[in-house]
């Protein structure tokens, strides 16, 4: 179990600032099922909200969801080449993220966004979500494009986490 908390990219692993490239079907499905696979029991152990493949090091426009969101995500977890639209009125929440340990800011986004993906059986779905369902995709779609949320922060706010993100850089990063 804790080699899976371990397989988990830490701010300053090159993998999590890459733009990842979008899935194939049916070519990429045997690889995908692993990769879900892998994933599905790493957020369990983590205990996290959501996790986007190159936080396992695999560079693919995928993310999953906690099954705590099925409700709101209408029984979806798997979200293979998502696109988002987001919209609505700015809203502040807390956010955190598995490669950023320790780290938990408010950050302003868009309160609602709309999503199509596809699933793992390669149908695609729609989806309009807002609360923290809207918070989580577009902080997992951030990942599949190489950012991560402290990189949203105001000025004076990275500068104040300047010192911490360098340490957990230089202890975990160099994966
Ligand atoms: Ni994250």
């Amino acid at each position: 179990m804790q080699n899976l908390l371990d397989s988990v990219r830490i701010i300053g692993d090159p993998v999590l600032r890459r733009k990842s490239r979008s899935l194939i079907f049916p070519d990429d499905l045997e690889y995908l099922r692993t990769l879900v696979k892998k994933m599905t029991n790493t957020l369990e152990v983590a205990e996290g909200l959501g996790l986007a493949a190159p936080q396992v090091g695999e560079s693919v426009r995928l993310f999953i969801a906690t099954p705590d969101y099925l409700d709101e995500l209408n029984g979806h977890v798997v979200f293979i080449n998502p696109e988002l639209s987001p919209y609505g009125e700015m809203e502040k929440r807390e956010e955190g993220c598995l490669s950023v340990p320790g780290i938990y800011e408010i950050l302003s986004r868009p309160g609602r966004t709309r999503i199509t993906a596809v699933d793992i059986r390669g149908n695609s779905f729609s989806l309009d979500v807002g609360g923290l369902a809207a918070r989580l995709m577009l902080h997992e779609v951030d990942h599949l494009d190489g950012i991560l949320f402290v990189d949203k922060l105001s000025s004076i706010k990275r500068k104040l986490l300047r010192g911490r993100l360098k340490r957990l850089r230089e202890e975990r990063g160099g994966h």
